[in-house]
């Protein structure tokens, strides 16, 4: 059994890393901005789909990293997407789509990749918070269906976010 001393030792060293965490993700908050994606930004978006997701992209079934990172960027097919940005460079990407579901709309989260350089900077839930804040503004408070798919590897990041597992691979939560 631990001892008094040891498990409050723990918990000092425990609260400091969560203190050090913070500040690096409050510093790193300030370096970047998140905006809607545009032509501009195509060859940054296929840079960061393409470093984030291993295997060839024909494995995804789509053409190419930089034919996804055009169709992504066209909000008339319903799709909404942001980039984050740093020194004029692509850092992140999240990408959604407006599925017309009845009676419960959905937004349909299809990519979400962050580059590796700026993982664990507390970026890939800056992206989500800011697409739930669109659904959130744009919907006018009915409520939406969030949904995505994605390997199990990934599924405590969006557990942490709020969302649950249903069917094979697929997560939801719902905006109230
Ligand atoms: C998954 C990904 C988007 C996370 O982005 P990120 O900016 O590193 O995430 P954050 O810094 O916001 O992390 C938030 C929390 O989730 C945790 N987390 C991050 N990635 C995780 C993962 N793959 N599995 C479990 N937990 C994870 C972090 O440790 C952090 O936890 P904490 O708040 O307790 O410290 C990023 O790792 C990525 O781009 N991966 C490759 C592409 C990919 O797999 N995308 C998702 C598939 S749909």
């Amino acid at each position: 059994m631990k001892k008094k001393d040891d498990i409050s030792e723990e918990n000092g060293k425990k609260r400091k890393s969560q203190v050090a965490k913070n500040s690096k993700r409050k510093a790193a908050n300030a370096s970047y901005r998140i905006v809607p994606a545009i032509l501009k930004d195509v060859e940054g978006i296929a840079n960061v789909l393409k470093e984030s997701f291993p295997g060839d992209a024909s494995y995804y079934k789509i053409r190419s990293w930089q034919n996804e990172a055009k169709k992504i960027i066209k909000c008339n097919k319903n799709w909404l997407s942001l980039i984050a940005i740093s020194d004029n460079e692509v850092i992140g990407i999240i990408a959604s789509r407006h599925l017309k579901t009845k009676p419960t709309p959905t937004v349909r989260i299809e990519w979400v990749a962050v580059s590796p350089s700026a993982r664990g900077l507390g970026l890939g839930t800056a992206l989500i918070e800011e697409i739930k804040k669109w659904v959130k503004d744009s919907f006018s408070g009915q409520t939406v269906r969030l949904t995505l798919r994605t390997r199990s590897e990934n599924q405590d990041f969006y557990r942490k976010l709020g969302f649950r597992c249903y069917g094979s691979g697929w997560m939801k939560m719902r905006t109230d």
